[in-house]
C-alpha cells in the first residue's frame, strides 16, 4: 500500500512501482483525489484518515508493506507505524525528519518481536546520504567523527515545505551518541561538490540517527550548499526560529503552505550530489561524492525498489536503516548515480 499517495511523491514513488510490475492499494486521506489517481493507473484505492485508528486498521487489512508518503511525517509516522505493527505489515517511509525517525527507531523492539521491519527515509534522503555514510565509514574503519553534505534542492514541493516550517526552530547535532541542540546555520564548513570548495551550513538532517544506526559512528554533522538563498533562510531561522515557532505562527504557516503549488515542474537534466567525510582520532580522513537524479524522481526509485525487495521476503526485522540492509552498494544500481572517491 502506498499511503499518501495522490501528493507529489506518493504519485513517483506508485507510478515507479508499477514499472516494477507491483499493483500497490493506493490510501489517503481524501476519498476524491486518491480515487482519481488510483483510477488513472487501474489501481485498487482504500481512504483512512491518519487520526482513526480503526479506519487505518481497516485500510490494512491483506496488506503486507506500506510505504508511507504522506508528510510532514511528524504527524504520519506514528500512526501508521503503529497501524503496521498492529495489522502484521512492514512499514517504509520518505521521511528526512530527524523527530519522526527517532520516533520509529523508538518501536525497533516491538518491530523485532513481530518480525517485522520497521525502515523510514527510504527517498533520496536518506538512502543516498547513508550508502555514502556507509562506504567512507568502511574506508576507515575507526572513524570517530562523520559529516555529510548535500547539494541544494531546486524547488521544494508543498509537503517539503510544510516540513521545513515545522522544523525552524530544531537545530541539532549528534555528538558523542546523543542528540544535541544546535542553531541551524550556526557552522560553517567546505565541501568540495564536484566544482570546487565551497561553504555548507549545519542543518538537521535525519542522517544525524540513521548514520548513527549504519556506521556506528558517534559523532555525526549534516550539512547543506551555502548559496544565498539558504544562508538568508538559516538566518531567519536563527532569529526569529523561536517565533515561528510557536502554535499560532505554526498555524498561519501550515494555512499558508497549504496553497502552495502541488505540480514541481520538470526535473529533466537535474541532478544532486552528496559528499561524505569520515575522520579518525589521528586525523585520517577519506571523502567520497554521489550524484544522483533529482531528489524527487530518485526519491520515486528508491522507494519502489526497496518496497519491492521487502515485498519478496528481503528485509530485516525490527528498526532498520537503508544501508544496514541492503549495503553501501545498493545506491549504485540505479541509472545516473556516480561514486568517486576524493583525495
Ligand atoms: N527524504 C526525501 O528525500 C524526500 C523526498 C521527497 C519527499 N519527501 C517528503 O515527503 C513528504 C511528502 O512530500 P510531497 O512532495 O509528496 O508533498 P505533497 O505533494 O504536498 O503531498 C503530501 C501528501 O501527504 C498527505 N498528507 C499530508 N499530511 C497528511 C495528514 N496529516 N494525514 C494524511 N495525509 C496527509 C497529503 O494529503 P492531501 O492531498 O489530502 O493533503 C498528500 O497526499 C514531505 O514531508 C517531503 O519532505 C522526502
Amino acid at each position: 500500500m502506498v499511503y499518501g499517495a495522490s501528493g507529489h511523491s506518493g504519485r513517483l514513488v506508485t507510478r515507479r512501482m508499477c514499472e516494477l510490475g507491483l499493483r500497490p492499494v493506493l490510501c489517503g486521506r481524501d476519498a476524491r483525489k486518491v480515487a482519481a489517481f488510483a483510477g488513472d493507473l487501474d489501481l485498487d484505492h482504500r481512504t483512512a484518515a491518519i487520526t482513526d485508528p480503526n479506519a487505518l486498521g481497516g485500510a490494512l487489512r491483506g496488506v503486507g508493506v506500506v510505504l508511507n508518503a504522506a508528510g510532514p511525517f511528524s504527524r504520519t509516522a506514528e500512526p501508521i507505524a503503529d497501524a503496521c505493527l498492529r495489522a502484521g505489515a512492514h512499514y517504509l517511509d520518505i521521511t528526512a525528519e530527524l523527530p519522526s525517525i527517532e520516533a520509529i527507531a523508538r518501536r525497533n523492539d516491538e518491530a523485532r518481536r513481530r518480525k517485522l521491519m520497521l525502515m523510514p527515509a527510504v527517498g533520496f534522503d536518506v538512502v543516498s546520504t547513508d550508502c555514502l555514510a556507509a562506504h567512507v565509514a568502511r574506508r576507515l574503519p575507526h572513524a570517530t567523527r562523520l559529516a555529510i553534505a548535500v547539494t541544494n534542492l531546486f524547488s521544494l514541493s508543498r509537503g517539503s515545505a510544510q516540513t521545513l516550517l515545522e522544523n525552524v526552530n530544531r537545530g541539532t547535532v549528534r555528538r558523542d551518541g546523543g542528540l544535541t541542540p544546535l542553531p541551524l546555520g550556526s557552522v560553517e564548513r567546505c565541501f568540495d561538490f564536484g566544482h570546487g570548495r565551497s561553504a555548507a551550513l549545519n542543518v538537521s538532517l535525519g542522517d544525524l540517527t540513521t548514520a548513527y544506526y549504519t556506521t556506528g559512528i558517534a559523532n555525526v554533522e549534516t550539512y547543506v550548499e551555502a548559496t544565498p538563498l539558504t544562508r538568508a533562510l538559516l538566518g531567519a531561522c536563527r532569529s526569529f526560529g523561536w517565533l515561528l515557532d510557536t502554535a499560532p505562527a505554526q498555524a498561519w504557516l501550515s494555512t499558508w503552505s497549504e496553497a502552495l503549488p502541488m505540480n514541481l515542474g520538470s526535473s529533466e537534466g537535474r541532478t544532486m550530489v552528496v559528499v561524505a567525510e569520515a575522520e579518525d582520532e589521528a586525523g585520517r580522513r577519506v571523502c567520497a561524492r554521489l550524484r544522483t537524479p533529482e531528489a524527487y524522481e530518485f526519491t520515486g526509485f528508491t522507494a519502489a525498489s526497496i518496497a519491492n525487495r521487502v515485498l519478496a521476503g528481503d528485509f530485516e526485522p525490527g528498526f532498520q536503516t537503508p544501508a544496514r540492509v541492503y549495503g553501501r552498494d545498493f545506491v549504485l544500481g540505479f541509472a545516473d548515480v556516480a561514486r568517486e572517491d576524493i583525495e
